[in-house]
């Protein structure tokens, strides 16, 4: 790692306190002319570090630059083994694209591409996705499903969707839940969508690879969002701007996903998966195929599919589509 980004790792660690750049320098065996020369290419990529007589340099606590020196201190054990294969950009026209190019070019388990902004974020269905400079978290994760050690697809969504929820509940006071298939919810609105993109070998029928697209709204106050959003969508903090927040929710999503001290276990995940579900027991409408029906959400089966009683009475076992909570 450079000088550069090794005393950004030192400060962010150490955000809004101030540390000399004798401390720095002796920490990381480098003279204290490298240090000054590092913070002063820190700060022209618009980093706000002040250098206080008598103090040293402190990382100002308003500093909301994704990065991976940002990232590092808050990684696992597990989470550091990845810590060389996330990359980051400023603006992308969308992080899965991106990571499923990479995927084609062989790019090991484990790669995660965040950017700060997309300018074509992809939803399910062709939709497209809202995503904004310095208010949202979008990061895909490129996955072989043999090191992830989970071969159903339904398996790896419900890992995804509780992951996340974990890591946002990890960072913020808030309560997430999880409406069928994969978004996630706060307050009864939506918080965080997950595109699950995969390519199967034609041979084997298996999966060859999967790009686990994850797009949260972090700090997007109600105001920002396009007019048909703003009765849907909510961010993690809608009403005041956090720092530092987004490298954070970045290590805690890898810590869980790629850095789990053991592999996960099926039934585990679906035990979580289900417990998180906002509707079980209450009337939804399913829309499949262009058709919609109502049906009265029931169970999550062995296999992850959403078991729903239609109206006659009959009960289904659904494996894709989409479900609207009727009020
Ligand atoms: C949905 O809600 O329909 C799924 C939205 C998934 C959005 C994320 S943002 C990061 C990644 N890149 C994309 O283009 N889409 C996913």
């Amino acid at each position: 790692m450079s000088t550069k980004n090794r005393v950004l790792e030192l400060l962010e660690s150490r955000r809004g306190e101030s540390i000399s750049g004798e401390q720095i320098a002796g920490l990381l065996g480098v003279s204290r002319s490298a240090v000054w020369k590092a913070v002063r290419e820190l700060q022209k990529d618009g980093y706000h570090i002040r250098a206080v007589t008598n103090k040293g340099y402190c990382l100002s606590a308003e500093n909301d630059i994704l990065s991976v020196p940002g990232i590092l201190p808050f990684l696992s054990e597990g989470g550091r083994q990845y810590a060389g294969q996330i990359r980051i950009y400023e603006s992308l026209e969308s992080t899965n694209k991106t990571a499923m190019e990479l995927a084609v070019a062989g790019a090991e388990h484990g790669t995660v591409v965040i950017a700060d902004c997309q300018t074509m974020g992809k939803g399910r269905y062709s939709r497209d996705f809202f995503s904004v400079s310095g208010g949202g978290l979008y990061m895909s994760i490129i996955l072989r499903p043999g090191s992830l050690r989970l071969e159903n697809p339904a398996s790896i969504t419900a890992f995804a969707a509780v992951s996340v929820c974990e890591a946002i509940e990890s960072i913020s006071d808030k309560t997430a839940t999880i409406k069928w298939v994969n978004d996630i919810f706060i307050d009864g609105k939506k918080v965080c969508g997950i595109l699950t993109e995969a390519v199967t070998d034609f041979e084997s029928g298996g999966l060859n690879w999967i790009v686990l697209g994850i797009g949260i709204n972090v700090s997007i106050p109600e105001k920002d969002f396009p007019e048909h959003l703003r009765s849907l969508a909510v961010s993690i903090y809608p009403d005041k701007k956090v720092s530092g927040v987004r490298n954070r929710l970045s290590a805690e999503i890898i810590n869980r996903i790629l850095g789990h001290a053991s592999p996960p276990v099926e039934s585990e995940i679906f035990k979580e998966y289900k417990k998180r579900l906002m509707m079980l027991g209450r009337e939804i409408t399913v829309i499949q195929n262009q058709t919609e029906y109502q049906a009265i959400a029931v169970d999550v089966d062995a296999a992850g599919h959403l078991l729903v009683k239609n109206e006659k009475g009959k009960l289904l076992a659904l494996s894709s589509g989409e479900v609207r909570i009727s009020q």
